[in-house]
């Protein structure tokens, strides 16, 4: 295809401001889908997608549209994940657009996550045309969400497209404004094969399916492929596109963006940014922009019934099929026997594999509290010299004695909240160790900018952020580093014993609290023994906190055996039932209830 002919874009959008109905609406009017087939939302094609809403995994498509001038023109529409925990994903997929549409709810205006898809947007140059859509709603203000646009993004929003996705409206000028407002791409198909690796995922039938944007050269069945950063070879087997249904092409060529598959088995093999060039004529340089892509949050899965651990082993290793930045490794827990220890790029996903573990594999699972990875600086020893390690698991934490310093990872916040909320909000931020960097009012609402502490936020930030502001405040951060910090590790103690799957690292000043909190909560949850049971907090042998649960009673469990015998055989097998619920701890029996209760903070 000639370049002049292509345009390649994505939608940036905040979450239900009608990104992915949008998208289907486009599809629609080009003629990619009849309007039976319409039904269902195309692009968010998992089931938890579709129940929450949100997009996790990138899909493309290439729309076939006819201008007004009569010309024939390729729309690649890019989809972008929504979330900050896949903020290097989004990047990717604008660095293989030249534009993109800005959709903003004409009710809800301006929210901080667009604004920081925006700003990214607008880093790899890209040309944005502002839609408004939602028009068709009583509560829609046009003027007011363009003012919006101008005085809080900075873009010109005098010719902003008015749409309503869901009614049809404003559809014809979206797309002529995407041909005429977004930039061709540029590329030379003579010099040597240069692509952009943007998405995979694994395909029963198809292997791994890579999605690609060609910047130079062609690419071709039959041609001896080579991933610059992965240094491995392959031989490309299949190219082709999705409108939205599969189609094969015989080639794809600069500025193009499709599909290839290259009897690739594993998702591992191919990394989001890398770049792919041909065996006998390579690219000199690989694309800049690459990344590594790390897991930061850490829990322990767990069966709630032991005799699931193959499944939970068969099924973590499915999943992982199609997610290369989960990862997991064999874990054993005193309190909770075997499972895996599991790194995610953030809360929500960590959310989205239990979910899904959950519901499409039918797993009982216990997570144990989400730590965040540290940095600890160990003095030398006799037998070993000074040295640095990550600590992803609370119950590896070394000897107190050893560690010179501990570093925990910081991020920069931006929150965007409607001003009568702001004061509490303040408030949780400084409860978090939050450093405020900035405060600005743009029309009626305050955006907030806030270093916090990750071990701060990834307990429950953002529910009580959601909670406090009614739902009205958004929020986005990045990574910005380590720093150093006086962080200790709690263990709580059942009977005298430390419960492992229960110890967290936290900042010193929050122990007291986070432990009390924590010794209150199991005292409700952990029914009474025979015999008085002390829960205790600790850091080190220092008792921070304390609660008793006291002995039962003799006369309350005789009472219990008496009846008649229906009743007898009707509580003995309850009991038989609680009893496979419970983990036997030392000589106390703690519900599995009790752990996943007290393991949710707030
Ligand atoms: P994520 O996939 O979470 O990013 O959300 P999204 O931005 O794709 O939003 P989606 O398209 O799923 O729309 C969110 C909700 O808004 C849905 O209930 C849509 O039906 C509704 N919606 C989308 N466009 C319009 C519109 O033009 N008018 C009205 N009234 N509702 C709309």
């Amino acid at each position: 295809t000639e370049l002049s002919k292509i345009r390649n874009f994505s939608i940036i959008a905040h979450i239900d401001h009608g990104k992915s109905t949008l998208a289907d609406r486009l599809i629609q009017r080009t003629g990619g889908l009849s309007e039976r087939e319409m039904s269902s939302q195309v692009l968010d094609n998992m089931d938890i997608e579709k129940e929450r809403g949100i997009t996790i995994k990138a899909q493309t498509v290439r729309l076939d549209y006819t201008a007004k001038d009569g010309q024939a023109y390729i729309l690649n529409l890019m989809d972008t994940p929504g979330h900050v925990d896949f903020a290097y994903e989004v990047s990717r997929s604008l660095a293989a657009c030249e534009g993109a549409l800005l959709v903003v709810d004409a009710a809800q205006g301006v929210e901080a996550q667009t604004l920081a898809n925006v700003y990214q947007s607008i880093e790899h140059d890209h040309e944005i045309v502002p839609v408004i859509n939602k028009i068709d709603l009583p509560a829609a203000e046009p003027d007011k969400v363009k003012a919006e646009i101008e005085d809080i993004i900075g873009l010109p929003a005098d010719d902003a497209v008015l749409a309503s996705a869901k009614s049809g409206i404003g559809i014809d000028e979206i797309l002529e404004a995407i041909v005429h407002k977004i930039p061709p791409p540029k590329g030379d198909r003579d010099a040597p094969l240069k692509a952009m690796l943007v998405d995979s995922w694994y395909d029963p039938y198809l292997g791994v399916v890579i999605l690609i944007r060609v910047i130079d050269g062609v690419i071709k069945k039959g041609q001896s492929i080579k991933f610059m950063q992965a240094g491995t070879q392959h031989l490309v087997d299949r190219v082709g596109a999705f409108r939205p249904k599969i189609e094969t092409l015989p080639e794809l060529g600069p500025g193009e963006v499709g599909f290839i598959t290259a009897q690739i088995k594993e998702i591992a093999q191919t990394r989001v940014g890398d770049t792919i060039t041909d065996v006998k004529r390579p690219a000199a340089e690989a694309l800049a922009g690459f990344k590594e892509v790390q897991p930061v949050v850490f829990c322990g899965l767990f069966p709630v019934d032991a005799a699931d651990f193959e499944k939970l082993r068969e099924s973590i290793s499915k999943l992982r099929l199609n997610d290369a930045s989960f990862s997991f490794e064999m874990e054993s827990s005193a309190a909770l026997g075997f499972g895996f220890r599991c790194g995610f790029l953030g809360l929500l996903h960590l959310e989205i594999i239990q979910e899904r573990l959950t519901r499409e594999y039918d797993l009982d699972l216990i997570t144990t509290a989400p730590s965040v990875v540290y940095r600890l600086h160990l003095r030398h020893t006799k037998d070993e010299a000074a040295k640095t390690i990550e600590l992803h698991n609370p119950a590896d934490m070394p000897d107190p004695n050893r560690i010179e310093s501990i570093e925990e990872p910081w991020i920069e916040a931006t929150i965007y909240v409607p001003d009568e909320y702001l004061g509490p909000i303040l408030k949780l931020c400084q409860d978090r160790r939050g450093i405020q960097k900035n405060l600005t009012y743009v029309a009626g609402r305050a955006q907030l900018t806030y270093e916090l502490p990750l071990n701060e936020v990834v307990f429950d930030f953002y529910d009580r952020l959601k909670s406090i502001s009614r739902g009205y405040a958004s929020f986005d951060y990045h990574q910005i580093g380590h720093r150093e910090g006086d962080l200790v590790k709690m263990n709580i103690l059942v009977n005298a014993e430390a419960v492992d799957a229960l110890s967290m690292i936290v900042h010193r000043s929050q122990a007291e609290a986070r432990g009390r909190h924590m010794c209150e909560r199991l005292k409700d949850l952990i029914p009474r023994h025979l015999f008085k049971i002390p829960i205790q907090a600790a850091i080190g042998g220092k008792v921070i906190a304390r609660e008793t649960i006291a002995a039962l009673r003799k006369d309350v469990t005789a009472k219990c055996y008496g009846g008649d015998a229906t009743r007898k055989r009707k509580l003995l097998e309850k009991q038989k039932e609680g009893k496979k619920r419970m983990r036997e701890y030392g000589s106390v029996s703690i519900p599995q209830e009790a752990f996943i209760a007290a393991l949710r903070m707030g």
